[in-house]
């Protein structure tokens, strides 16, 4: 039998894709597995990144604690290495020696990889007058512009312009001191508010923040830097005013707990229906995620201050609707869509954030899902059972959100697409395996084919 190239070509594309899958780390997901017990919830990544960024603005040493072991933390670790800083971590402490920054260039190599090191722009700009740093590129679930950073930079009273994909930015007039001032943010943008806010601790005069971001996040941010002496008011509502100061002092700060990676494991046991705690968490940061939860038919206990235990009942579809703090978070839209298509009922879930976050639909169909999309909405029919599958997840929630599904499918989940999520879940297989769950990290297939002799 004479084979078409067209024939042999697409052979060799399976086979080529079968290859790549099969040499890719991989979790595997035994799914059904009823949970129990209780799982611990590491530092806040979205805290962590614009704290470190943050220290920038100290000229002496700071010390760091709770902060969670993830890769994005080791990149901006990497960039404010490679801006001369003296790093030592000891586990969940860092030490960080700002003293000397001996350039004011953030590395492209780095910066490419980690969008959240832009947050060092503004840190830099007020400490030494001037800043350059790349770009930060867009990534699967939207462009991710950075204008409301720049006007907000330029309302202060500093030079910006953009060439050859880098942010140049400098103090305009002699002292080399941003001007505080009076800023509308177009949208409350929660890396703007975060940039804004940081050259203003250092800036002349007042600086009042209008239409800010209010999200826990922020508020952690502001309270580290009025850890290190700066003036700040108001953090958590729309308006925040900054009184800037000379200089800033070292401090020990704890970051939060992840009200994010707290409500993926409330979701987990939603999914799974089972009975978890979620130690620790604050949860006036989970309003949403409780709210939602309960009216889709768990009920949310309070153990005690920090401690959270979801018993899920008769679960019912919902329609669910992402805003800016305190609205429903983006960042758990992933994770509730997979909930839901197990949910008996119709759900919708639209996502207003950003413009491109609803890749995992198409995967949670390749699970049996009744779900569709529909301009930004996921139109959700649940189904009795989720059956499993190979699957990769396209961004950070998305990874987890094919984590969740795997939890719940009936055999056998491949997930792929570990980059993503190892970016802001620390541990994840071992905290899951700590309740019960049946999954395991394969650093390929192949190791898993070599083991049974394939
Ligand atoms: C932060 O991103 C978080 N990242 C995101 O978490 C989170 O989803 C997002 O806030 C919203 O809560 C970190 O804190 C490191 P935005 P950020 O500026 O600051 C538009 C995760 O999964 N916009 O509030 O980039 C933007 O395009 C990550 O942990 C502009 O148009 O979010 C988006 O549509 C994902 N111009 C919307 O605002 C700007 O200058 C919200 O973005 C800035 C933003």
């Amino acid at each position: 039998m004479i084979l078409e190239d067209r024939t042999i070509n697409s052979f060799n594309n399976t086979i080529n894709k079968l290859h790549t899958e099969a040499n890719q780390p991989v979790l595997e997901i035994w799914g059904r597995q009823q949970l129990s017990g209780e799982i611990k919830v590491s530092g806040a990544k979205n805290s962590a990144l614009a704290i470190l960024a943050g220290t920038l603005l100290c000229g002496e040493q700071c010390r760091l604690s709770n902060l969670p072991n993830l890769v994005d933390i080791g990149r901006m670790s990497q960039i404010l290495s490679a801006l001369g800083l003296k790093l030592h971590r000891n586990g969940d402490i860092l030490d960080i020696d700002a003293t000397h920054i001996t350039t004011s260039q953030a590395p492209y190599e780095i910066v490419s990889r980690l969008r959240a090191s832009f947050f060092v722009l503004g840190p830099l700009l007020a400490r030494l007058g001037v800043a350059k740093v790349p770009l930060p590129g867009g990534c699967a679930i939207g462009a991710r512009p950075v204008a409301i950073h720049i006007k907000g930079l330029q309302a202060l009273g500093a030079d910006v312009f953009i060439e050859h994909g880098v942010v140049h930015a400098n103090v305009k007039g002699r002292n080399g001191r941003l001007k505080g001032t009076k800023i509308y943010l177009d949208y409350p943008s929660v890396g703007a508010t975060e940039t804004i806010l940081m050259a203003a601790t250092l800036a002349e005069g007042e600086t009042i923040i209008e239409n800010a971001a209010c999200e826990p996040e922020v508020v952690d941010l502001a309270n580290f830097c009025k850890s290190m002496g700066a003036k700040i008011r108001g953090a958590g509502t729309n308006t925040i005013i900054i009184s800037g100061v000379e200089r800033l002092h070292s401090t020990d700060y704890p970051i939060i707990p992840d009200r994010i990676e707290a409500g993926t494991f409330l979701v987990a046991g939603a999914i799974t229906r089972s009975e978890i705690s979620v130690f620790p968490v604050i949860p006036e940061h989970l309003t949403p995620v409780i709210a939602k939860l309960e009216e889709i038919g768990c009920q949310i206990i309070a153990e005690d201050t920090r401690r959270l235990r979801i018993v899920p009942k008769e679960l019912k579809g919902v329609d669910i609707e992402t805003l800016p703090y305190p609205g429903f978070p983006t960042d758990m839209q992933a994770q509730f869509t997979a909930l839901l298509t197990t949910c008996e009922g119709n759900s919708i879930v639209t996502e207003t954030v950003f413009e491109n976050r609803l890749h995992h639909v198409a995967e949670l169909q390749r699970m049996g899902a009744n779900i569709k999309l529909k301009g930004h909405n996921a139109i959700i029919k649940g189904v009795h059972q989720l059956s499993g599958a190979p699957i990769t997840g396209s961004d950070l929630r998305a990874s987890a959100a094919m984590v969740l599904a795997g939890l719940a499918a009936d055999g056998k989940t491949l997930v792929y697409g570990l980059e993503h999520l190892d970016r802001g879940y620390e541990n994840i297989e071992e905290k899951l395996r700590g309740l019960g769950a049946k999954i395991r990290r394969l650093d390929s297939l192949s190791q898993e084919l070599h083991l049974v002799g394939v």
